[in-house]
């Protein structure tokens, strides 16, 4: 349906035959913060995507139209500067990292949309960028690989968009398989699949609707306070690069020498490695309430140690939890707003969305919105 209008609109604006490429949105079962500390992450893409129509047009002119906000952008693809408008930054930020590779991008027309919520913390911002680095690549054909598409993409957000992301989200939205759930080693960028068929449950987020202005700045301070940490146990430990060769024996062992702040924020990333990889153990024995209980352990941690929660997340998170509907539960993403990630058995799924909307409305006087998503192939062709 999305991808029908979006055809359409390009045929009725532009005359010619467009290339239509998807990317997903994803989500994070387990592995927060973790991806910038060379750790693990356990994300999949989803059925809310980017679409976007897009056809060469042998000049120089590029003429863009997102869809969904009735807005339209030209630039020069040989002299163009960052836009105040804020969403042309994510093409231009691409274009940008193919150029400084030295791959021809030329003139193009182009139709976009979707049905990723805008600052729900599910990447839409990962997925544009993932959907025009594939279609510049295949309009191009400069056969990059998947893993060149998601640096292009990631590297695009970080120096042009400004946000210093790790890469679980574009690697997510670019690899993501139908029903299936993957490790991936932040270190290595090897991964590991692992079906995620859900026969007695379903994935619900729920939608806090705030996004507070914290988030970014906060999560650059996230950041500067792990690299404090590994600074500290480098002067008695040689090989440690990141939080991810840290053990926790090493971390008790020289807390005296921490600011306390630093310390409960390393100790909440050493833990949540280990919790990533205690879930793969769990997904193979197919002890999924196994998998729940991390969940809410990874919420704990991400509230009270990391501190990148807020009073809608942790509100949500604990009804459901003291809810008996659901086997996990646990804020997701960067913090400070978005969704929180629900496992919620199939005999409650109506009852939940009712419960936690009515709570939510109560309790905090805001809306709450609910989506059941499935898990989906990562971007691609249509
Ligand atoms: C945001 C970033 C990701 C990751 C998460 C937290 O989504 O874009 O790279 O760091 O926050 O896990």
């Amino acid at each position: 349906m999305i991808a029908e209008n979006i055809k359409e609109k390009f045929l009725s604006t532009f005359n010619s035959k467009p290339l239509i490429v998807r990317s997903p949105g994803r989500i994070n079962l387990i592995g927060e913060h973790t991806d910038y500390n060379e750790g693990f992450v356990m994300p999949a893409a989803i059925d809310k995507e980017i679409v976007c129509a897009i056809a060469s047009n042998n000049s120089n002119k590029c003429r863009v139209v997102a869809l969904d906000m009735n807005d339209s952008f030209e630039f020069d693809i040989k002299n163009f500067n960052k836009s105040e408008k804020g969403w042309p930054n994510y093409i231009l930020g691409v274009i940008e990292q193919f150029q400084k590779r030295g791959l021809e991008v030329m003139g193009f027309d182009c139709v976009f949309g979707g049905d990723i919520p805008l600052g729900a913390g599910l990447s839409s911002s990962a997925a544009m960028e993932c959907a025009f680095t594939f279609g510049f690549n295949t309009l191009h054909n400069h056969n990059l690989s998947k893993l060149e598409i998601v640096k292009i993409s990631q590297a695009a957000e970080n120096e042009y968009v400004g946000v210093q992301c790790g890469i679980m989200d574009q690697f997510a939205s670019v690899h993501g398989l139908a029903d299936q759930i993957f490790r991936l080693d932040c270190k290595t960028l090897d991964f590991e699949y692992y079906n995620f068929i859900l026969d007695e449950f379903h994935l619900v987020l729920c939608d806090t609707q705030v996004k507070h202005s914290l988030a970014s700045s906060e999560y650059n301070t996230r950041r500067q306070e792990c690299e404090q940490g590994i600074s500290i146990l480098q002067k008695h430990y040689k090989d440690i690069n990141s939080l991810r060769d840290v053990s926790i024996e090493q971390l008790i062992k020289h807390e005296s020498e921490f600011n306390p702040i630093v310390y409960k924020r390393c100790k909440y990333v050493v833990e949540e490695i280990a919790r990533v990889i205690d879930c793969c153990d769990l997904l193979k024995k197919g002890d999924l309430i196994g998998f729940g209980k991390n969940m809410y352990k990874t919420h704990d941690g991400l509230s009270k140690d990391y501190e990148v929660s807020c009073k809608e997340l942790d509100f949500l998170a604990s009804k459901a939890e003291a809810s008996d509907m659901v086997i996990g539960t646990r804020m997701m993403g960067g913090g400070f707003g978005g969704c929180t990630i629900n496992i919620v058995k199939n005999e409650f799924l109506d009852q939940f969305n009712e419960y936690m909307m009515a709570e939510y409305k109560k309790e905090l006087n805001l809306e709450l919105k609910t989506y059941m998503v499935k898990i989906e192939n990562g971007t691609s062709i249509l």
